[in-house]
């Protein structure tokens, strides 16, 4: 974010939210024990594996080592173990297994889950992330017989030149074979994951790489605009105008081929069962290096360097490196941040926010400016000026938070 947009930020934040810079703020975790956890709550588990680095890619990551997995699952079994100790249930609630990409790990992660079922319960939903190259037909039966019912591929595209030029390794294996066979393993949910380029790529190149999906099978299709993180010149927005026509060409053409959107980059065919998404879920318990966890009163990150977990770990301490406090203001944001990426701006909103009535104000004023339908549901127009704020917020977040954690185990004070 340049000068001029940060202070913008910082002003319209502060105006909606009525908190402090220091709100929002993550400062050092002096946490030896575990937070009290509220019983039933949803699971993330990270992953950090991956055979090959994609050059913008902002996530956790760990190059593949075999040798590591079966000390990595260990901790990671142990954790689960202290967290539910702390009073976390997983039976009934989802387990979310994301990365990295886990199934580069194999049988590691297969057992992993058929170990977390058998002693602590069946969660509601078991979803993994995985790629092209990560998904074997053997994977796939693997995946079924451990009882995962969603599963998001990365495909960015189907063809050699975009992904060479989206910094991704080109494909080994053919990606319509593969979600032809997984079309046939008939999973719940199967989400491709698309990234385009608003720079580099045309619509026509979008258009064909959303229909390769779709006509394989896909139920959900989330295309991403290529983030450039971390990059020396701060982040990188394309212009607005070509952001604008990138994303009506979307809508329409997912609606043509008879998707509706479900969240600000995702779209869903409206016989599937589930959506799929890691981060719907409001409460949740991370686990594994760089996992987020999202407790009423907390929000905590995990370290993210795998060494620094393993030690937390294996001496029963909490792995958290960096905590924000979360007030009830706070919570009632957050919750109404996630309500409209999932594309829903209540006509009245909660009366835990501090600001409650110049809130109502606004999403009245969306209304009559025809952002939001009568049912509180956000038109293309009203969705498109989220997904942009949705992407000047994530972007100024990840490329804060993940590159000081990056950089050392136990980050100083970050402010937002
Ligand atoms: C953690 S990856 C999951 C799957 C697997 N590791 C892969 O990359 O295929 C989640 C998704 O993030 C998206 N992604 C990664 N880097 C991105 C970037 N710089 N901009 C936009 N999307 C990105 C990709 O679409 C990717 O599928
Ligand atoms: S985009 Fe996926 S495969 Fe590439 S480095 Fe990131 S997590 Fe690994």
């Amino acid at each position: 974010m340049n000068f001029v947009s940060d202070i913008m930020f910082r002003v319209i934040r502060r105006l909606i939210s009525a908190e402090s810079g220091e709100s929002f703020s993550f400062v050092p975790s002096k946490r030896q024990t575990f937070p009290r956890m509220p019983g039933m709550v949803d699971f993330y588990v990270h992953i950090p594996y991956c055979r090959n680095h994609c050059r913008w890619c902002p996530y956790n990551t760990r190059p593949y080592c075999d040798d590591e997995f079966p000390s990595f699952f260990e901790n990671l079994l142990s954790e689960v173990r202290q967290v539910i100790s702390a009073g976390a249930l997983l039976y009934g609630k989802s387990l979310y297994i994301g990365g990295g990409t886990p199934t580069c790990t194999g049988r590691f992660l297969l057992d992993f889950i058929d170990c977390l079922v058998k002693d602590f319960g069946s969660p509601s939903t078991i979803a993994v992330e995985t790629s092209v190259d990560e998904l074997t037909l053997d994977m796939i039966s693997g995946l079924k017989a451990s009882g995962v019912a969603q599963l998001s591929i990365g495909v960015q595209s189907f063809n050699g030149k975009r992904l060479q030029s989206l910094g991704r390794v080109v494909h080994q294996t053919k990606a319509t074979d593969i979600l032809k066979s997984v079309a046939h393993a008939e999973f719940e949910n199967v989400n491709v994951d698309l990234m385009h380029d608003v720079q580099r790529h045309s619509l026509a190149d979008l258009g064909e790489d959303i229909h390769c999906a779709a006509d394989n099978g896909a139920d959900q299709i989330t295309i991403y605009p290529l983030f450039r993180f971390f990059t020396s010149r701060g982040v990188c927005m394309p212009q607005i105008i070509r952001r604008r026509r990138f994303y009506s060409f979307l809508w329409n053409i997912m609606q043509s081929n008879g998707y509706v959107p479900v969240s600000v980059w995702s779209f869903c065919r409206p016989d599937a069962i589930r959506k799929f998404s890691s981060v719907q879920r409001r409460l949740f318990v991370g686990l594994g290096p760089g996992a987020a966890t999202s407790l009423e009163g907390l929000f905590a990150f995990n370290t993210f360097d795998c060494k620094a977990w393993m030690q937390r770990i294996s001496s029963r301490l909490p792995a958290y490196s960096l905590e924000m406090p979360i007030s009830a203001n706070m919570r009632a944001l957050y919750d109404l941040y996630w309500d409209m990426y999932e594309l829903h701006l209540p006509k009245v909103v909660s009366e835990k926010l501090i600001r409650n009535r110049l809130l109502n104000f606004i999403a009245q004023g969306a209304q009559f400016l025809g952002l939001c339908d009568d049912d509180e549901t956000l038109t293309q127009r009203g969705a498109f000026w989220i997904h942009l704020m949705q992407n000047q917020y994530v972007l100024n977040y990840i490329n804060k938070v993940w590159s000081a954690s990056m950089r050392t185990p136990f980050p100083n004070m970050i402010r937002l």
